[in-house]
């Protein structure tokens, strides 16, 4: 889902406040990474980390442009949003029903071409996904998924 230009006041409001404290960069290696959790072949990880990490982990590789309004506001606003929804650093934090309904959207979110937002895709090219691509993280978390319910 995109935001709708409505939202550009309210971004403002918001991100001002991330950008006072500060860019989401942590050096702490996370113990409750989903890595911890599951082995996750580097093919994997690799995409997840190039296409998703920056705004579903602790640490987000800021672009040059980053730097520029209005693009931090909305870019701060993704990364705090996408953080709430899901934290590949965290989610061994999670709990386990959690866990199994993120593993499940992440399946499908993938799959539908939801994820990554179109918007970053426009910018990062590593983060448009091979149809081959796609399908290996879908797969891998519907087996994740399956797995789970067990
Ligand atoms: C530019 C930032 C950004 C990137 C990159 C990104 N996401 Fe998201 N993601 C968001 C935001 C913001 C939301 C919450 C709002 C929404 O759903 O649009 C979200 C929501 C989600 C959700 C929904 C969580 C739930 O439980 O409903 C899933 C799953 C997800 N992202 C997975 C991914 C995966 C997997 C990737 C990489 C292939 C990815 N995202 C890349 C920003 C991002």
């Amino acid at each position: 889902m995109e935001k709708s230009r409505i939202d550009i006041a309210d971004d403002i409001c918001f991100d001002s406040i991330l950008s006072k404290t500060g860019k989401n960069i942590s050096s702490a290696q996370s113990s409750n990474s989903i890595e911890q959790l599951y082995p996750i072949q580097d093919s994997i990880l690799q995409v997840l980390k190039a296409a998703c990490y920056d705004c579903h982990s602790n640490n987000t590789n800021y672009p040059w442009y980053s730097t520029i309004q209005p693009v931090a506001w909305f870019l701060n606003r993704h990364i705090v949003e996408g953080k709430e929804e899901l934290n590949f650093d965290e989610f061994g934090n999670y709990s386990k029903r959690r866990q199994q309904s993120k593993l499940k959207s992440i399946a499908s979110q993938v799959n539908d071409g939801e994820m990554p937002l179109t918007s970053y895709k426009l910018l990062h090219k590593k983060a448009r996904l091979s149809g081959k691509e796609r399908s290996m993280i879908t797969k891998w978390f519907m087996e994740k998924y399956d797995a789970s319910r067990n």
